[in-house]
């Protein structure tokens, strides 16, 4: 079947496809009906469905002949560590974990964070979750104390699962610091923490809230998994919106697991036994799906990478994973090979390995330039395809389906709408624009499979955030255009969402942490193109009168303020001082134009404008200071 028969298929009679796709995963009791409403007239797949992502991710595979198959392979560059795990093997340890959390209380429904490293318990942790009915919410290392915090309260998890550090190349960061600060500050306070000790760092323990990982582990009894609803949460994943506060993604088990499995076939190409490597991290919407979950519903062998793309310990650790274990599909995001390209610009350390095993090479996480594709394919010679998807999706919605037929890459664009997405790019009054027209990109309703049904518990917010804008359609957030083949050229996000080194961040939390110090009487933060990591934020700032700070000295501060609040991984650095900022008549900050005029982009100012001098001057203090694209980064 070609790609447009299959597409076809999936838009033609949704229901008929996506009953057929769920025959490729084992239910305890099969659906009733495929598509259906809730009581909140939101959109749900495969009600009445009973399954166990557990069972389906391991059980399953013991049961039917993968038990000695490696599950998950654990490389640590940054412990000297490795690590293997066989199916048989993964399931025991996940057995013996959720026994540990059903000692302490831990029922179906009930919330647990996690908040871990890239090391096995972490994976052990999620499944343990998901074998119980329990619903999981990893928070990402790089995020500060508060973050943390905002995530415990809106959760209100009954556990919180930490371990007691991380490493950062050679930097130990001291987890248990974090996680005793954020419950300093969070009004919700779970029953208890279970902490994984690692060699690097011993965390003391508080008596009565603290329990030793593997204390606890050498009383348990192994669990069996719980049958939960087709409907029923399986984990939340938080992730920037356009406010301050994290918006809280739901995904539940069945529609989660029929997709992974269709996209293992059918977009990746690979087959059950190979071995798949996402090089993320578990705290990302990719780690769940494509280290945790997809390679393990699929039966693959996954990969478990806790280290860099450079400097654990040189810009050849890539390769010589791809060789040591056989990779057949690899996936990234773009910014992980600028980082190499940079540090072996002509790849001479590829030369030390034999990556014959790979088939492709896949990337997302951000938009991919040109370059760095054709570096890659280059270097690696295999196809290179650069998929588009977000933390909603969970999956790829667009994407050239390898598994079904690689069609012609264009470079720029992320090929073609996968089946089940019915991919618009809409005007603002929602119309569809006519080829070469950029517009928001937009789905149109039901979402497939696998994307989020809800937020967790802020229906009002989901509705607001995605369903409102467009009547009848899912807003993406991303603007794009569709050329004259049907392929898809994704530009940005046209909301205030930036992207650092693949990681979504929201520019309002940091113009949130700005806008407290006692100095700024306004602000902006924009993201700005940068040659690594693809944007990289920078504050714009005016002062309040009377301030006597150096500008050098207040940004040393404000710096250190979202590096305290919102974490690293903000990578937030430049600071600029400014007399006044571009705004219209009715006050809003003009910080697309702002962002225009950085990247050195054309723009036309609105006929709103309150004063357009206001603009050679931000452009000739931009290149004053080498902000944006005089800058030589
Ligand atoms: N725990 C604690 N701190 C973390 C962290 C974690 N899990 N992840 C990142 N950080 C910290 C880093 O140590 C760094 O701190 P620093 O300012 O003290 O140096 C900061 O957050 C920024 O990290 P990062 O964005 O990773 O930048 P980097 O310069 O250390 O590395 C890359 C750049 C490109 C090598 C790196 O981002 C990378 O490997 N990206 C791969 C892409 C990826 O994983 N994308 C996820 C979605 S697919
Ligand atoms: P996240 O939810 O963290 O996965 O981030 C999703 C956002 O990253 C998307 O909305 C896009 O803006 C961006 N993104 C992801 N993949 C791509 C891609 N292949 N091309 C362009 N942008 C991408």
């Amino acid at each position: 079947m070609t790609y447009q028969e299959l597409y076809n298929k999936s838009m033609s009679s949704p229901e008929t496809f996506w009953r057929e796709q769920a025959e490729a995963i084992p239910w305890f009791e099969k659906p009733t009906r495929i598509l259906s409403k809730d009581e909140e007239g939101l959109y749900r797949w495969y009600e009445g469905g009973v399954l166990n992502t557990s069972y389906i991710a391991l059980d399953y595979h013991v049961e039917n002949g993968r038990g000695e198959q490696v599950a998950l392979y654990y490389d640590s560059p940054v412990t000297n560590k490795k690590q293997v795990f066989t199916y048989r093997e993964l399931l025991d340890e996940v057995q013996l974990f959720a026994g540990v959390l059903r000692a302490r209380g831990v029922e179906k429904g009930d919330t647990i964070i996690i908040y871990m490293p890239m090391i096995p318990q972490t994976v052990i942790a999620m499944l343990a979750c998901a074998r119980l009915g329990a619903i999981h919410s990893v928070v990402f290392g790089g995020f500060a104390p508060h973050e943390l915090a905002i995530r415990v309260d809106d959760a209100k998890p009954k556990l919180l699962v930490t371990a007691s550090c991380g490493i950062e190349i050679t930097k130990v960061i001291d987890y248990m610091a974090i996680v005793n600060e954020a419950l300093k500050e969070a009004e919700h306070q779970p029953e208890g923490c279970i902490v994984y000790q690692r060699p690097q760092l011993k965390s003391p323990l508080k008596e009565g809230r603290d329990f030793d990982w593997e204390a606890q582990l050498s009383s348990a009894e192994p669990a069996d998994y719980t049958p939960v609803k087709a409907t029923d949460p399986l984990y939340i994943l938080y992730t920037s919106g356009t406010t301050g506060r994290p918006k809280g993604v739901m995904r539940d088990n069945g529609g989660h697991a029929v997709a992974m499995k269709f996209s293992m076939n059918y977009i990746y190409g690979v087959e059950p036994g190979e071995v798949y490597w996402a090089a993320s991290d578990v705290g990302w919407v990719v780690g769940h799906s494509y280290i945790v979950y997809a390679p393990l519903i699929h039966g693959c062998s996954t990969i478990l990478f806790e280290g860099k793309p450079v400097r654990t310990p040189d810009a050849g650790s890539f390769w010589r994973i791809i060789e040591e274990y056989k990779v057949r599909v690899f996936f990234t995001a773009p910014t992980a090979f600028r980082a190499i390209k940079k540090e072996d610009p002509n790849g001479e350390l590829k030369k030390k390995y034999n990556t014959g095993s790979l088939k492709h090479l896949f990337l997302a996480g951000e938009r991919c330039d040109v370059a760095t594709l054709e570096w890659c394919g280059n270097l690696l010679r295999v196809p290179v395809i650069d998929h588009w998807w977000q933390t909603e999706s969970g999956w790829p919605m667009l994407a050239n389906m390898a598994g079904v037929e690689m069609l012609p890459i264009k470079p720029g664009s992320a090929a073609k709408p996968v089946c089940g997405y019915d991919l618009k790019v809409v005007g603002p009054d929602g119309e569809p624009l006519p080829p070469n027209r950029e517009g928001a990109v937009v789905i149109r309703l039901p979402l497939p499979p696998g994307c989020l049904p809800n937020l967790w518990n802020d229906t009002a917010r989901f509705l607001s955030s995605y369903m409102s804008a467009y009547p009848g359609y899912y807003f993406t957030g991303d603007g794009g255009y569709i050329d004259d083949d049907g392929y898809v050229f994704i530009t940005g996000r046209i909301d205030d969402i930036i992207n650092v080194a693949g990681h979504r961040l929201s520019t309002a939390k940091m113009e949130e942490v700005v806008a407290s110090h006692p100095a700024v009487a306004e602000c902006a933060v924009i993201g700005i193109e940068d040659q690594m990591k693809g944007q990289i934020p920078v504050g714009f700032v005016v002062l309040k009168g009377g301030v006597e700070k150096t500008e050098e000295e207040l940004a040393k501060e404000l710096v250190a303020m979202v590096r305290n609040k919102v974490g690293p991984v903000a990578s937030f650095k430049q600071v600029a001082v400014v007399q006044r900022l571009p705004k219209t008549r009715s006050g809003k900050i003009l910080r697309r134009i702002m962002r225009h005029i950085a990247d050195g982009k054309p723009f036309s100012p609105p006929s709103t404008i309150e004063d357009m001098t206001v603009l050679p001057e931000l452009e000739g203090l931009m290149k004053e200071k080498h902000i944006g694209q005089s800058a030589d980064s």
